[in-house]
């Protein structure tokens, strides 16, 4: 599904659909208006017939003529200014029900009307990521193609007054929704097409296609690095291990990256802490950290943002074997720490503890990790919002407020020193695990020890990345959250 903008008034645009929306039962929007007098009053009156449902995403077919054949009413709810819940609503049930239509090509209309506390970019941007969102297949895995084409094909947004201003919002809605689609496919596919060797081999893809800079460091390379963490997890696994690093040059040399690290676990089995069986096929979803990175990179690169960005990926499984760490191991860290490991399914904070040491060497400003790195933020959280947790105060209310700004929402969860202590280890600088309570905040002071020289932040998303039951798949969070973060630094 493709977005564009265009400037002629829509009664003269020729399309095979047009999306109408109605606020509060009855009103118009000026597009609407116009359409309906160059067609006779028909919208209008079939609105007075009272047909329309007052739902929002409500709708109700018309048929037209001449070079447009018909329109679908929208409700945007019963208020006469929608609420951004209604127009989401609205933009998913209008582009559903004209999926069902015989028209490659919709005219919407849908950004026209007033939406509580939002202005006309946050209204087409929406309008996009709903649709691209909805047009979302993955089928490269089955033989028999088992859903209907997507349609419509082409959505075209007609805009007034400042073109440029609304084209450019849309072309960066439609690459933050290509970060997203990435992410998701990557997500989707399963731990034997996913590997580690896979997720570099689309990074240098990624790389080439974007022109970024991209470095994959193998096991010898991490061994002297002194990786020790990293590699503990790695060890059980016949998956060699790679640390991807992908860099962005969009400002001055000068300045500082930003740095964001994604937890690239392409299989946990849990190690010899062997995870139990049921749903265990949803670890290989445990790679989203890292596939929201990438799918950043991607949006922020296409959007060439004025940022300097740097990705790094530590990937590999967390197998159990004969060569796999055991509970109570205690390895030693790139930043010198030792880690006692009472739990091995405890892997993600192991590998990115390393590399939060590694992106040190980039001087970054600011460093985000991205992880689905605990169960515990699942069950303090459930799916809605992703866990925030950062020291840094500013930061924290920039990541809150991009979410709220792009609906990819995450809440602050504590950090206090208090919690520091169920980390102690009687035989290393550290254990790996705090005990029950509040396991994903021990997760997040864990990798705190090793994030330093930067401002930083910690995204837990295991309840938001992807969807499990009759609609299971990656859902592509946080990459509108993290491409909204990096637009706003980008503008400053
Ligand atoms: N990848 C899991 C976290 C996870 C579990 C995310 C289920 C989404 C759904 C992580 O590696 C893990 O296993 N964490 C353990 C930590 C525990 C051993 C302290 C957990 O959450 O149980
Ligand atoms: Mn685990
Ligand atoms: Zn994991």
């Amino acid at each position: 599904m493709q977005f564009s903008t265009r400037t002629s008034p829509p009664e003269r645009m020729r399309a095979g659909c047009a999306l109408v929306p109605v606020l509060a039962g009855k009103e118009l929007t000026d597009g609407g208006k116009a359409l309906d007098a160059a067609h006779g009053g028909r919208l209008a009156k079939l609105i007075r017939a009272g047909d329309l449902q007052a739902k929002a995403g409500s709708t109700l077919l018309v048929q037209l003529d001449g070079t447009l054949p018909r329109a679908l009413l929208v409700s945007l709810g019963d208020a006469r200014e929608a609420s951004a819940k209604s127009y989401g609503d609205a933009v998913r049930g209008a582009l559903e029900a004209a999926g069902k239509l015989a028209a490659d090509d919709a005219l919407s209309l849908l950004h026209e009307a007033p939406v509580a506390g939002r202005d006309a970019a946050w209204k087409l941007r929406t309008h996009v990521l709903v649709g691209r969102q909805l047009a979302y297949r993955f089928e490269q895995l089955k033989t028999a193609r088992e859903t209907q084409p997507v349609r419509p094909k082409r959505v075209v947004l007609p805009v007034s007054g400042e073109v440029s201003g609304a084209a450019a919002v849309v072309a960066q809605a439609s690459a933050i929704a290509n970060g997203v689609d990435m992410a998701r496919d990557l997500g989707n596919l399963p731990a034997n097409h996913c590997t580690p060797g896979f997720l570099a081999d689309t990074a240098k893809k990624m790389a080439r296609e974007l022109g970024l800079k991209v470095e994959v460091l193998g096991v010898r390379q991490m061994q002297a690095l002194k990786m020790g963490a990293l590699l503990s997890v790695a060890q059980g696994s016949d998956q060699p291990a790679r640390l991807i690093v992908l860099r962005y040059q969009g400002a001055g040399a000068k300045e500082p990256p930003i740095a964001l690290v994604g937890k690239g676990i392409t299989f946990d089995t849990g190690g010899i802490s062997l995870k139990p069986a049921p749903e265990m096929d949803e670890m290989k979803f445990d790679m989203c950290g890292a596939a929201s990175v990438l799918g950043a990179m991607r949006a922020a690169a296409e959007m060439k943002l004025k940022i300097n960005l740097v990705v790094v990926v530590p990937a590999t499984e967390n197998m159990p074997s004969g060569r796999a760490t055991k509970p109570g191991d205690i390895v030693a860290s790139m930043s010198g720490q030792t880690v006692e490991v009472l739990n091995t399914d405890a892997e993600g904070r192991l590998v990115l503890c390393d590399a939060l040491t590694y992106v040190q060497r980039f001087a970054p400003g600011t460093v985000i990790d991205v992880a689905t790195l605990t169960g515990a933020c699942v069950i303090a959280l459930g799916h809605h919002h992703s866990g925030l947790f950062s020291p840094n105060d500013a930061l924290a209310a920039e990541l809150l407020q991009a979410g709220r700004d792009i609906g990819d929402t995450c809440w602050r969860m504590p950090l206090d020193d208090e919690y520091q202590e169920q980390l102690k280890s009687p035989f290393a600088d550290m254990a790996n695990i705090g005990g029950r309570p509040a396991g994903s905040v021990t997760a997040a002071c864990f990798l705190s020890r090793f994030a330093k020289g930067y401002d930083w932040a910690h995204l837990d998303i295991a309840g938001t990345a992807w969807k499990s039951g009759a609609n299971k798949g990656a859902s592509g969070r946080p990459v509108p959250l993290l491409a909204h973060f990096l637009m706003t630094r980008a503008r400053s």
